[in-house]
C-alpha cells in the first residue's frame, strides 16, 4: 500500500537518498556530492518556502517517491508553486504514484492560494508526457519565456568588485 503524505523531519535521510538517485540517474552535478543534509532538513522542515510531499509503501515501510516544492511570487500573476523535482523509483513507476505527488502538491497549493504550478524540464525529458496528462503548457512555445540563471561564481565577483 503507498501512502502520500506531507514530509517530516524523520524523512530527511530517505529524501536525501532518493534526491541522490535522481542525480545520479540524470548526470547532474557528479562532483559536488549531492545536496547538504542539514540544508535539506531546515528548507523541508523548518522553512514555509517549501512543500514537499512522500509516496511511502508502508509493506516495504521506505519511500519511493517525491515532490518537492518551493513558492513563488509573480508580480502580474500573484503567488504560484514551483515544482523544483518530482521522482518516483523506477520499479515503482506507471502505477499511478507521480499523479497522486501532483494532486497532492495541487490541493495544497490551491489552499495556499496559488495560481499556477510550475516547473523545468529539458527538451529530451523523459517526464515531458507525464506533464502533458495534466494539460502543462509549454511557456518556451507559448511566450517565449528563456530560462537563466547567474551562477554563483558571478554572484560573488559581482558584489566583490562592489565592495
Ligand atoms: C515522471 C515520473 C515522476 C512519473 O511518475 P509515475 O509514478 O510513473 O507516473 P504515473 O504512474 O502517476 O503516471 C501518470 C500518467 O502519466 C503517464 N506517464 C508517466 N510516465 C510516462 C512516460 N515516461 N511516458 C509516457 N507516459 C507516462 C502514465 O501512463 C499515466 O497516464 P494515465 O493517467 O493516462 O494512466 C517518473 O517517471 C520519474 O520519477 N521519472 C524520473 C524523474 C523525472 O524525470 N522527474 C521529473 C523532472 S523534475
Amino acid at each position: 500500500m503507498i501512502r502520500i503524505r506531507e514530509a517530516n523531519s524523520s524523512d530527511v535521510v530517505s529524501l536525501q537518498n532518493l534526491i541522490q538517485e535522481w542525480i545520479v540517474t540524470r548526470k547532474l552535478f557528479p562532483s559536488k556530492g549531492g545536496v547538504d543534509f542539514d540544508d535539506l532538513k531546515k528548507f523541508v522542515c523548518g522553512s514555509n518556502q517549501c512543500f514537499c510531499v512522500v509516496a511511502e509503501d508502508e509493506d516495504e515501510k521506505n519511500l519511493v517517491g517525491y515532490a518537492l516544492c518551493t513558492f513563488n511570487y509573480a508580480v502580474w500573476l500573484g503567488k504560484s508553486i514551483m515544482l523544483e523535482n518530482i521522482y518516483v523509483k523506477k520499479n515503482y513507476r506507471l502505477k499511478g504514484i507521480g499523479k497522486r505527488l501532483i494532486s497532492s502538491v495541487l490541493k495544497h497549493s490551491l489552499a495556499k492560494g496559488c495560481r499556477n504550478l510550475n516547473f523545468y524540464t529539458e527538451e529530451e525529458d523523459e517526464c515531458k508526457p507525464f506533464f502533458a496528462k495534466f494539460g502543462a503548457e509549454d511557456r518556451t512555445v507559448t511566450e517565449g519565456w528563456l530560462v537563466y540563471t547567474l551562477p554563483h561564481e558571478s554572484i560573488l565577483s559581482i558584489v566583490d568588485r562592489q565592495n
